[in-house]
Parts: C-alpha cells; structure tokens; sequence
C-alpha cells in the first residue's frame, strides 16, 4: 500500500468521501420510455424529462428501445479484448493523429483515473480541424482502430452504437420539446457530428479512499448515453448543494446526462453536472458511454429563443471543433496548466 502510484491520488477535497452523505433518500428519476406509446402520457414523459434536466442534469430511462443483445454482445466481446495481454492491446493504443482506440492512462483534470478505455468514432472517418489555431480553417479525416481479436469486435460496438445514435436523437426532441421549441430544432447541428463511444474498465483498486475510476468533471457534449453494468459506482453532485449521489443500477436501463453544449444551448437552464466514478477493492466494472456530439463547424452559443433582455446570454460562442481538438490534446499528459473548461467562455459579469 505505502507505494500506491502518487499520480492517482486525489487532492483530499475530490476523494470518494468528499461531500458524500449515505444512504439519502434516492430522488433521481428513472423514466419509462414506453409510455411515449400512450398519447394521453407523451406530455407528461417530456416535463418529466425537462424537470430532470433542470434539477439533476441526469435521469435514466428504461424500455428505451436499444436493444438487450446488442448491449450483451458488446459486453461479452469487450471483456474478451480487455482481458488480452498488453503487448495485444497496445497494438490499437491512442495516438496523436487518431486520438482512438486503447488507451490506458487518461487524466481528468490533471490526475491519472483508474481505468482503461477504449474509444470509437460514431463515423468512421470522422473529420476534425487539422489545428486549434482559430484562424486556420483546415480539416483533417480521423479513422477508427479496430483489434484483430476478439473478431466480432468491430461488429458488436458498430451495432450497439447505431441504436444508441437513435436513441440520443429521440432523446434530442423531447428535449427540444420540453424547452418549447420544434421537435427537430438541433438537428442541423449533426451533419457531420463527431459522435463517439467509449467502453471504460474499472479495474478493483487497492486504494479507493485515494482514487478514482474518473475524477470530478462535466461532459463536453450534448448529450450522454451511459450503459453500466451491476457494480455501481457512478455518482452525481446535486445542482443545488453539490451534495454527492449515487446512480443506482438498473438492469437494462441507460443513464442519461446532460452535456456542455446543451446546457450552453439553453442557456443555463438545463444543468450539465459534475459526476464522478467511485472505485472498490474486489470488483472489475464496465461502462459504456455514448457521447453526442454537433459537427465540427457548429457555434455552440445560448439558442436565440432562449435569450431575452431580462435572460441574457451568459456565454459567448465558441467553435466545437476547435474546443475538441484543443480539450484532446489534454487527455495525453499531465499538463502544467489546467484544460480548457467550459467557464472560460462565460461571460464576465
Ligand atoms: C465518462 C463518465 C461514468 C461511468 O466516461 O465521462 O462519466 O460510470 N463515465 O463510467
Ligand atoms: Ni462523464
């Protein structure tokens, strides 16, 4: 114990048991998708949705529509690839061109998580500016690595990503429809949408109390489509107090949270939340997040129809390739200084 690697350690205030009061009453909300099927329900579906959205930035929903196999397959083949030897998985490790595939050593906010991940485009290729430069207006094409073994691989994650890409559009308009604006509203923003998916391990962790499977953050994205396996572990700070809360388990059901772009997008109304990975000591977990991204070009900026004089926008624009490409660079290293965050484009009252 005494050599536990100091790059995984927590500052104090950031540890599992910052903040963290057990066993408070579960609040949030698990929704039934199915009863879009009942016209006299839809309406009260998408308050519910628009109230998660507001309260927590985070739900999870059930009878969601992707199917159990294609979830099963996923698991069963991306366990298969973990449990390879390094010398395997390192032959589809991330690199500076194409920041996909394996990748063991990822920092949140500067500290090492106790994780590996593999990560895959939605599109394959995906095009990204080729610089972080805001003047340089160049693209580049980014391709998918795909490992030999297990065979199925590519197959099973390009299954489960095309349902979980419809789901998160599904999910879109009743977004869009809670805020009062058209059902296909964002829409235009996915043209060429930089999509991706990840498939995180959590190995057991001598040292939970020190790290963290992923430190304290907020998604970039619109929004997150999150599959977890039985362990458990996921937590989420409350907007109103900052108060950590478990995300329970729920066989078969995805979690679903709301990501930079949209809460920029609504201006502040709906709230991305900072959430966390608590580790243990005896049990390997699995999750598989699906991160909905706009198109390079998009200006992600508060929507004009949810601005007013006596709400004004409280961020300017920013470029979401040019954040990405920028926020990417980051997950390499530990950098000196802090990554770009989203606050840096707020405006400066
Ligand atoms: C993430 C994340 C949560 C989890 O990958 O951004 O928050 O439960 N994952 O793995
Ligand atoms: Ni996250």
């Amino acid at each position: 114990m005494e050599d536990f690697d100091p790059t995984y350690i927590q500052a104090p205030e950031h540890r599992s048991d910052s903040n963290f009061i057990p066993n408070q009453p579960e609040e949030i909300p698990v929704i039934d998708l199915s009863r879009l099927d009942d016209p006299e329900d839809v309406q009260n579906v998408i308050s519910e949705i628009g109230d998660a959205c507001e309260k927590w930035g985070f739900f999870q929903v059930i009878n969601h529509g992707v199917p159990s196999d294609a979830r099963q397959r996923v698991e069963k083949t991306v366990k298969m690839f973990f449990d390879l030897p390094m010398e395997e998985k390192i032959k589809v490790k991330r690199d500076e061109v194409n920041p996909v595939g394996y990748h063991d050593g990822e920092h949140t906010k500067n500290v090492k998580d106790w994780k590996e991940v593999f990560d895959i485009y939605f599109k394959d290729p995906m095009v990204i500016p080729s610089s972080t430069d805001p003047e340089d207006e160049g693209l580049r094409l980014v391709y998918n690595k795909w490992p030999q073994s297990p065979s199925d691989f590519r197959e099973a994650c390009e299954v489960y990503a095309k349902h979980a890409e419809k789901l998160a559009f599904k999910l879109l308009e009743l977004i869009s429809l809670s805020l009062g604006l058209p059902k296909e509203r964002f829409h235009d923003y996915f043209k060429e949408q930089m999509s991706f998916f990840r498939i995180n391990r959590y190995p057991p962790c001598p040292r939970p109390d020190l790290a963290l499977g992923v430190g304290h953050h907020k998604d970039a994205d619109v929004i997150s489509l999150l599959a977890q396996d039985e362990v458990g572990g996921l937590q989420v700070s409350r907007r109103s107090d900052g108060v950590w809360f478990p995300i329970r388990p729920v066989p078969n059901a995805l979690v679903i949270n709301i990501g930079n772009c949209m809460e920029i997008w609504t201006n502040d109304k709906y709230w991305s939340a900072e959430h966390r990975v608590v580790v243990n000591t005896t049990r390997e977990r699995y999750s598989i997040p699906f991160f909905l991204l706009p198109s390079h070009d998009v200006e992600v900026k508060p929507l004009e129809e949810l601005v007013s004089p006596e709400n004004p926008p409280r961020y300017k624009g920013y470029k979401w390739g040019k954040f990405y490409v920028s926020r990417n660079r980051s997950d390499f290293r530990k950098l000196e200084i802090e990554n770009i965050q989203i606050d840096d484009f707020k405006v400066k009252t």
